[in-house]
């Protein structure tokens, strides 16, 4: 029996706030994995998406910076077009861009609400909507969106968080009922919480980090690669037969 590979060689990838944290260790592994990849980041950010972008052609492997805010159509139109014009094709597609409002829910205010699921939610269907009428053109591809443990579970201050991420779960599986017939496989990841520019922030904070450590059987924070095998995986030929599944990468926090 040949086993079916891990291997993305010559396949064309984007993947969005590609020049920070998990988005960073996962385009760097795509490209090891033989992707050619899209870096896109946010206009203020692309000092970073160069480095992940020299990082990637460092690999042999072609990388190209392009400007993206998510909340824009019109950006996230651009952005397409540039990449189909360089590369011809998209194959595969990673939301990984988002953010996080960390507060009670009595404190949330319309603003915050608007900003977390502005980037979470809208971001990522515009992006699957516009990449995807690419691949369908091409003949098919995979979407792998970085959705969250707290999509499927609920956690202090994190309203519009798991809100969002909750609607990244079943949106994944709408698309992936959708496209299948144009054969786009859409998948998710829920990574638990990894330590990145992100979140480092509220690990400074005792009594959040023990909380967060006594509900992860494996006993430690995730780490940005913890991340890459996943995308890899549900991006690669051996992950052909599967679609509209969220992949928790939470070191058992949802089996607690
Ligand atoms: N770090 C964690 O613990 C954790 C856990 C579960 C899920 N996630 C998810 O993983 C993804 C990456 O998180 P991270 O921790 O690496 O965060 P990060 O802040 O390091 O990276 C997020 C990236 O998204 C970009 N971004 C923000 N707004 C954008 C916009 N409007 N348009 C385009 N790009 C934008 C930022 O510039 C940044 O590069 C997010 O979707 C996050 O919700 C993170």
């Amino acid at each position: 029996m040949e086993i079916p590979s891990l291997n993305v060689s010559g396949k064309r990838a984007i993947v969005s706030g590609a020049g920070s944290g998990i988005g960073k260790g996962i385009a760097v592994g795509l490209a090891h994995a033989g992707a050619d990849v899209v870096i896109t980041e946010l206009p203020g950010a692309y000092a970073r998406a160069e480095e992940t972008a020299q990082e990637i052609r460092s690999l042999g492997r072609n990388a190209l910076v392009c400007p993206l805010d998510v909340t824009k159509q019109s950006s996230i139109d651009e952005m397409v077009h540039l990449a189909v014009t360089e590369f011809g094709r998209v194959d595969i597609l990673v939301n990984n861009a988002g953010v996080n409002v960390a507060k009670f829910a009595f404190d949330v205010t319309e603003e915050d609400w608007d900003a977390v699921l502005d980037i979470n939610l809208k971001g990522v269907f515009f992006c699957c909507q516009a990449v995807g009428r690419e691949m369908v053109k091409a003949g098919g591809g995979a979407i792998v969106n970085v959705a969250s443990q707290n999509g499927l579970v609920g956690y202090y201050k994190r309203a519009a968080y798991c809100s969002s991420k909750a609607g990244v779960v079943n949106l994944t599986r709408v698309l992936a009922v959708e496209w299948a017939k144009h054969n786009i496989r859409v998948n998710a990841i829920a990574p638990t919480f990894v330590l990145t520019p992100l979140t480092a922030p509220f690990f400074e904070e005792e009594v959040f980090y023990n909380d967060v450590m006594s509900r992860i059987p494996l006993g430690r924070l995730a780490k940005v690669e913890d991340m890459v095998g996943a995308v890899v995986y549900l991006s690669s030929p051996a992950a052909a037969m599967v679609t509209g599944h969220t992949l928790v990468v939470d070191g058992g926090w949802t089996a607690l």
